[in-house]
Formats: structure tokens, sequence, C-alpha cells
């Protein structure tokens, strides 16, 4: 629970301000405080006892000189260098503080966390959501599971700002911190409990609970809609396939639709081009685009934006059976374009060419796909930045600019003729699904473009970003439930 006060009651018991580096003389709260104490804040400061560092708290026990028994200072570095990214792990460092020290309740000074780059409403939005990522917690199955910590509920905002603009800004700021948790944790669930089906599930959910309109193809809607791509990854498996479709529809005069297609491969063996004993740990994550757009509707069917989506994810795992696709098949994809299949482990691009071309028949006007695509995308570029391709300029700077908001970052690969032609180099079909291992993440693009067609697109692959091996205090390892909030902020802003 959020509250909003123009000053204390003197009833509170903890309070949070934060401290910019050499601030001489204090201000506000922090001066206050310092009177109150007969200059100890000071004294402490000179001894290097409170420290104004980035991410450093210290605690303070006012012993009876005011009302309050606690106040945490956190350090906020250079005012110069203070922003949404540093709020945010600041305030994540104060949540997790909160949570060891088993305090429930208390008031933050909203002033002494701006700047003159910073207002206090986007203070709000960083603090909201920092709580929700730094509180999330990976959802185990240990017999003795982790003692049910306590959450941070009571928070009080210090502030003579507009209460309702502060609210706003925590709303968002919650939407944008629980959509991303969901995604981690629909990305951290194993593949017995993550079926297709329980993805579906959880789309319905979302459906119902946000008025969505909600579409679940079975394999016999895939065999009359003649969805010979995704049905061909499936062929193996003993779970049923979903292609689970989410609408939203903000603009209803609107005649712009976007389209949001995310890559829900359940878990990835390979298929019979059969990955690794150690490359096939970890690949319950494969569904991280599907994840990433639901964590984006959940945003959406929060903040409600003036814009109309649909969520389109084809799901499936890709396993071996002697039912299972194989490499030199020849499969008929949705669009009537023929595909060969050189290597059934290149199954992502399958699924989401019959996804992209489902959405199209949904009015999707443009296209936003998403997907852990390729091994390739990680050797490029690493485990911070998604790659990302387009046939449309403007469409990708309205993606880059979410992203940059957001702070997820993509970095652009080019798709040149000589890489279409290698996709066009089948000789049995109009496109082949691996024509080698060189530039392979260009490759899958390239590929999935052949699906746009005249529609502008653009690919996100999140192989390298959608989980995490390291810890940090916004969140722990494993799925990170990476452009949940780039893709709903795309929309939102979307024009
Ligand atoms: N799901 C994998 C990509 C992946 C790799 C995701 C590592 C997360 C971490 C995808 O389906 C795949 O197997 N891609 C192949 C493509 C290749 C066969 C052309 C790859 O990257 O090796
Ligand atoms: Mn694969
Ligand atoms: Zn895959």
């Amino acid at each position: 629970m959020f509250h909003i006060t123009e000053s204390l009651t003197g009833k509170e018991e903890t309070l949070i301000v934060g401290l910019f580096r050499k601030t001489q003389p204090l201000q506000g709260t922090m001066a206050e405080l310092d009177d109150r104490l007969e200059g100890h804040v000071t004294a402490l400061l000179k001894d290097g006892d409170i420290s104004a560092d980035s991410g450093k708290v210290t605690k303070l026990f006012p012993l009876g000189k005011t009302s309050l028994k606690r106040v945490y200072i956190a350090g906020l570095g250079k005012e110069k260098e203070w922003g949404f990214e540093r709020a945010k792990e600041v305030f994540a460092t104060l949540v997790k503080r909160l949570l060891s020290d088993k305090k429930t309740m208390a008031v933050i000074d909203l002033d002494s966390f701006t700047s003159d780059d910073f207002s206090k409403i986007e203070a709000a939005h960083a603090f909201a959501e920092a709580l929700e990522l730094a509180s999330y917690k990976i959802k185990d199955y240990k017999h003795k599971s982790n003692e049910p910590e306590k959450a941070v509920e009571e928070l009080t905002f210090l502030s003579k700002e507009d209460p309702a603009e502060i609210k706003a800004a925590l709303f968002v700021g919650t939407a944008h911190g629980r959509g991303t948790n969901t995604a981690r944790t629909l990305v951290n669930m194993p593949s017995n409990v993550l079926t297709a089906s329980e993805l579906a599930e959880h789309a319905g959910k979302l459906a119902e609970r946000y008025g969505f309109g909600l579409e679940i193809l079975e394999k016999e809607n895939m065999q009359k809609l003649g969805m010979g791509a995704m049905l061909a990854v499936n062929k193996g498996s003993s779970e049923p396939p979903k292609m689970i479709v989410l609408t939203y529809k903000g603009d209803e005069s609107g005649s712009e639709t976007i389209g949001l297609v995310g890559k829900g491969i359940t878990f990835d063996t390979g298929g019979y081009s059969i990955k690794t004993k150690s490359g096939i740990v970890g690949m319950k994550t494969d569904m991280g685009g599907a994840a990433a757009v639901l964590g984006a509707m959940e945003i959406i069917g929060e903040t409600k934006p003036e814009k109309n989506v649909v969520a389109v994810i084809p799901s499936t795992d890709n396993v071996i059976s002697a039912e299972a696709f194989r490499p030199d098949d020849v499969i008929i994809s949705m669009s009537g374009k023929t595909i060969e299949v050189l290597n059934t482990d290149a199954e992502g691009r399958l699924v989401l060419a019959d996804a992209m071309t489902y959405a199209k028949h949904h009015g999707a006007t443009h296209l936003i796909d998403i997907a852990t695509l390729t091994g390739g995308v990680v050797v490029a570029l690493g485990n911070d930045m998604t790659g990302a391709t387009t046939n449309d300029a403007g469409l990708y700077r309205q993606v880059e600019a979410a992203s940059a908001e957001c702070n997820e970052p993509i970095w652009q690969l080019p798709i040149t003729e000589k890489d279409t032609k290698r996709v066009k180099s089948s000789k049995m079909a109009d496109l082949s699904n691996s024509p080698g291992r060189e530039g392979h993440a260009i490759m899958a693009a390239a590929f999935l473009k052949e699906f746009a067609e005249e529609t502008p697109w653009v690919h996100l692959d999140i192989a390298g970003t959608a989980t995490t091996a390291r810890e940090s205090v916004l969140g722990p390892t494993g799925g990170t439930g990476v452009m949940a909030r780039t893709l709903a902020v795309f929309v939102e802003n979307f024009e």
C-alpha cells in the first residue's frame, strides 16, 4: 500500500532519506534531522560514518531526540550521475535492507531523491518498480521452502507534489515491476510444469482479468489453417500445441494494430538435430519471447494505452519421437511458402513464421517478434544487449526509443540482399531453415523477414538477455523478464 503525505505526523518510526555526495550545507529533511540531533549528522558525515556513495545505506538511531526510531540514509552518489537506473538500484538496495531488517513500513522523503534532471514523478515510478523487482523471489519446489519472507507493506511518500500525479507514477512503476516479474516466473518454470497448455491457461487468466479477447488454436484448427511449420515442430510431441491469441482494443476507431509475436517453445531438445548434454540444460527458458509478450500484456491491461494490440504466441515443445519432423523434410507454412528443414534445432523461426502470418490475419499492421532464437546472437552481442533486425527504420527507431527508456538496450544487426539469397538457397523449397552457421542470428532474421513481407517489422533476439547468471539487487539469477517493459512502453508511445 502506498500513501502520500505532505508532512510527518510524529507517529512514523522509520524514515528513508537520500543524500547526494558533497551536499553542503545539508538540505531539507537532512538539515532538520541534523538540527534535532545537534549537528550529529554533520559530524558523522565528516568522520565518514555516513557515506553518500551510491548504494551505501547507513542506519541512524535518533534515540529519543526525534519521534523517529530509525532513519535510513541512502547514499546517492554524484548528483550529476543520478537518474532512473541509479534510482532503481538505490531503491532496490533500500527495499532489500528493509526486508532483511524485517521492517514492513517506512516513510520516504521523496524530495531528497530528486535532482534537476530527475523529478518526484520519476522517483516515484522508479521506487514502485524497484520495490516489485527487488522483492521478487523464484518460486521453487523445495520441501522446506524459504521462510515466507515479510513483504514491505506500507510505504508513505513525503511530498508536496500533486498526490494524483505521484499515485499515477507509483501505479505505472508497480505495473512495470509486476509484468516483468510475471515474465521472470514463466521463464523460470520447468517444462514439465509449464506446458503449452499451461501457458494457454495463463493467457486465459490474463484475458479474464483485463477483458482481452482470447483465442486458443488447437492442433485441428492449425491443420485447417495450414500451419505446416508450427505443426512440424510439434510433430514429435505428446503435448498438444497451442497458438495463443490475445487481443486488446484501446483504439476502436483506429486503423492500426500492433502484432506482438513471442516464441513459446516450452522445451527445446533440438529434435533430431539434437543438442548436446550441456547445451540442452536451460532450454526450459525457450519461451522467453512468449513470457515477454505476456508480461507486456499484463502491463497493457493495467495501464490501458489507447492502442490496438494482437498478441500471438506459438507454443509447443521441440522433442523427439518416431513421429518427429526430421532434417530434409519439406513443409508448407501457412503463408504458402515452402521450407526445407535442414536443422530441426532451428525450430523457433518455424513456429514464428506461422504465428506472424496469423497475426497479420488478425489485422496486425505492424509486427514485433521476440524470441530466444539463436546462440549466434549471444556470441555476437553477449548477455546485456538484445539483437534486433528490421525492415522499417521508422518502426525500429520507436522500439529503440522504448528500449532506451526502459534500459533494455537493443543493437541492430543487418540483413543484406546476400543474406536473403542464402535463406532462399534451398534446391527443394522456397526457403531453408538453416543455411549454415555463419551469421546465423542474421540467417534467422532474414528467414523471418520473408514472413513479415510488406508489413513493418522488428525482430528481437533475446537468447542472450532472457536469462542471467548474475544476481543483482534488482533480481536473482534466471529469468530476467527482459522486454516486457520495453514492449509495453513501445505500445504506449506508438505512433
Ligand atoms: N532456442 C535455441 C537458441 C538458444 C540458444 C536460446 C542458447 C538460448 C540459449 C534455438 O532454437 C536454437 O537451437 N538455435 C540454433 C540455431 C541453429 C541450429 C541454426 C543455435 O543457435 O544453435
Ligand atoms: Mn532450437
Ligand atoms: Zn529454440
